[in-house]
């Protein structure tokens, strides 16, 4: 079992249920890479600064370099009995070079190395999730272009509104991810300073040099105070909550994609391989992956308030219910890039129904908005024009009737407005092309849009 860092002091050894209670390697195992990488950069940093002897500065980073290239061939084997990762790779340390790795914790606590492997772990994980993200959105882009001669009927309080292009809708999705990717990227200025020399919380008398030891780790600036740098985790609920908003986006996405596929709607198919069946159920093709994207939302948000509440009512600086805040920040991440990914391959799979759609099109009251606005163009108020459609719409539904085989004379009973001409725009085109205000489902502007989002992404 590795020593614990601070054993001298205690006149009794601990009890076997506290080292198993307070152990947190079962999960901090995670940023073994990241607390190695640390603390080359501390050892380089403390031999420049002469506070420790080169000598025992290079038997420390070879040996931190051997158990590097062990922990990231899954060589590394973690002890499971340790406290937790730091103490487990000094431990090693120690085993491996002798008394040099004595002097690798000088200037340093634990405190700094959590707070310093979270942020370097979150670096690398925020570019990930944002890299998942641009392809989730061009895996969407390439569908809607793929489609972009499809119309939909468009829905409301999930009632039939008014046509709309499959491509409008679809880039309703990436405008909603592309601000979800900005957050996480925003985020990521405040993720990226470096705690390292807040010795615990109040800074060192030994001189050593902060800025030497972020540049070396590629950070772009240093905390600026010493009990904020081990006593914070703002950014980590930053995250979490960037997390939570994307998984919500996700989550409607999801309920789109079930209901459209519902024979009722009957838009798409959703390929079996991203499908189960029933085991009761012979005729059933059930889109469980869909359903538990949209329920791992859930998950996300417990992992948010299990940080705000951990944090909420904290004495200032370290305490060690922040070693609580790594199982749900992993969770979140780990379930985020699982949903991205399946969700990246779902949505490359998905088949249109176009019959289907088309069928739906025939649903006049689709084109109710075209024809108060065709008689508001006419000079009619719009109250006016909604009353005159309202009775038209009214008067059809209860008959059985289409608006299109309404009478001239039966037209001019609603309104002398009414001419035979708004036959015409009783179509799906016509309405669509009718919506050219900037932001609108028109073709020519929803075309322009996708070109837009092709160069951006793609850039
Ligand atoms: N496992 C601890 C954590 O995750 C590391 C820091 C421990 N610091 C201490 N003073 N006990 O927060």
């Amino acid at each position: 079992m590795s020593k614990k860092l601070w054993g001298t002091r205690f006149s009794k050894k601990t009890s076997a249920l506290t080292d198993k209670f307070t152990s947190s390697i079962s999960f901090d195992y995670r940023l073994a890479k990241y607390d190695i990488l640390g603390s080359i950069a501390h050892a380089k940093m403390l031999a420049k600064q002469k506070i420790i002897p080169t000598k025992d500065a290079a038997s420390i980073i070879k040996g931190l370099n051997f158990i590097l290239k062990d922990v990231q061939s899954g060589k590394f084997k973690f002890d499971f009995q340790a406290e937790d990762v730091h103490s487990n790779i000094q431990d090693i340390l120690s085993k491996k070079i002798g008394k040099a790795a004595q002097r690798l914790h000088t200037a340093r606590s634990r405190n700094d190395q959590v707070a310093l492997d979270i942020r370097m772990y979150l670096k690398d994980e925020i570019d990930e999730m944002a890299d998942l993200i641009t392809l989730l959105e061009k895996t969407i882009l390439k569908f809607a272009k793929n489609n972009s001669k499809i119309i939909i009927p468009g829905y409301t309080h999930l009632q039939v509104a008014q046509c709309v292009l499959l491509a409008h809708h679809l880039l309703a999705y990436i405008s909603g991810l592309e601000r979800d990717k900005a957050r996480l990227i925003d985020a990521k200025k405040r993720v990226d300073l470096m705690p390292l020399g807040a010795c615990a919380f109040s800074g060192t008398g030994l001189p050593i040099d902060r800025g030497y030891v972020r540049k070396q780790l590629g950070f772009k600036d240093l905390t600026a105070n010493s009990i904020d740098s081990v006593s914070d985790r703002d950014f980590i609920v930053e995250i979490l909550a960037d997390l939570s908003i994307l998984s919500v986006h996700l989550s409607r996405i999801a309920e789109d994609l079930i209901l459209w596929s519902t024979r009722e709607f009957n838009f798409i198919d959703i390929d079996f391989s991203f499908c189960t069946g029933s085991s009761i159920m012979p005729h059933k093709k059930n889109p469980d992956v869909l359903e538990l994207i949209r329920g791992s939302v859930g998950k996300i948000h417990g992992d948010l308030s299990s940080v705000l509440i951990l944090m909420k009512g904290l004495p200032s600086s370290y305490n060690r219910d922040l070693q609580l805040d790594k199982p749900p920040l992993f969770n979140a991440i780990d379930t985020m890039k699982d949903i991205l990914e399946i969700f990246i391959a779902l949505f490359g799979n998905i088949v249109i129904e176009k019959e289907a759609i088309a069928a739906k099109l025939m649903d006049e009251s689709l084109f109710s908005v075209d024809i108060v606005e065709y008689l508001i163009k006419k000079g009619v108020s719009y109250r006016e024009a909604h009353d005159i459609v309202g009775r038209m719409v009214r008067d059809c539904l209860d008959k059985g009737k289409k608006i299109s085989s309404l009478t001239d004379h039966e037209l001019k009973k609603y309104s002398d407005k009414l001419k035979p001409d708004v036959r015409k725009i009783l179509n799906a085109w016509v309405s669509v092309n009718l919506k050219s205000s900037y932001g609108g489902t028109n073709p020519a502007l929803v075309g322009k849009q996708l070109n837009l989002w092709s160069k951006k992404l793609n850039a």
